[in-house]
């Protein structure tokens, strides 16, 4: 059977990682969340007082740079686990904190450079579902099916402040939604690959979709798509 590249982007909270998770289990593919492997670089930053509130010490970073091993590994149900070395970080890189420093640390030209090269890596074999802000555009150019998803800033603050307050973390709406502004704007200003629609990316507004109908709509986009390369 042939396997295709799947490359999902799109700005924060709209939905594409859940999206992403099915597809892959779906259709029996490796599931890359890139932005988990921005959040651990971000942990390890932090933990190491090289990422603070107001700076980075850039130069640090990239000197310790290959001391940093992230692993994604996929589990049963479709979850996946993010490990920094042996350590399982997977609900540590999900705080507000976390997802501020990854949203900085990924301007660095050395640090996309980096994580770029081991995404690659993961998807030589093809067989990948990789969700991301420029994988169809940087990652994989030729990804024989590109997502780009959207969904207003209001509808996604509301699915990350549910999700946030699931997870028993306190904090109120117009934080999350200024948050939310704040990443989408240094997320497409960016130098370094900013996040923006491939060409050949089809656009899918998840903002009045339920989950389901977003699911129906992904599979048989894929179903369509996988079809055309048999
Ligand atoms: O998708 P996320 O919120 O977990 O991503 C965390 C940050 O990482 C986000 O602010 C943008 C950055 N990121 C990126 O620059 N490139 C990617 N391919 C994935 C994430």
């Amino acid at each position: 059977m042939k396997k295709i590249v799947v490359a999902i982007d799109g700005l924060s909270s709209c939905g594409k990682s859940t999206m992403a998770k099915e597809l892959a289990q779906y259709a029996g593919y490796i599931y890359v969340d890139t932005g988990a492997m921005y959040r651990a670089l971000a942990l390890f930053g932090i933990r190491n007082g090289w990422i603070t509130p107001d700076a980075i010490n850039g130069e640090a970073l990239e000197k310790q740079l290959d001391r940093v091993h992230i692993t994604l590994k996929n589990m049963d149900k479709g979850l996946q686990h993010v490990y920094l070395g042996d350590e399982d970080v997977t609900a540590d890189i999900r705080t507000l904190a976390v997802g501020d420093a990854a949203s900085r640390v990924s301007t660095l030209k050395f640090v996309r450079r980096e994580l770029v090269r081991q995404q690659q890596l993961m998807g030589r074999e093809k067989g990948v579902v990789m969700d991301g802000r420029d994988i169809g555009t940087v990652v994989f150019p030729q990804a024989e099916l590109k997502v780009f998803v959207t969904a207003t800033p209001e509808v996604r603050a509301m699915r990350r402040f549910e999700e946030l307050k699931a997870k028993g973390q306190t904090t109120d709406f117009q934080t999350v939604l200024a948050d939310v502004c704040a990443r989408d704007e240094r997320d497409s200003r960016r130098e370094e690959s900013p996040l923006r629609q491939a060409d050949d990316a089809w656009l899918l507004d998840t903002s009045n979709l339920t989950r389901e109908q977003q699911r129906t709509i992904l599979f048989d986009k894929f179903d369509a798509r996988l079809q055309a390369f048999l």
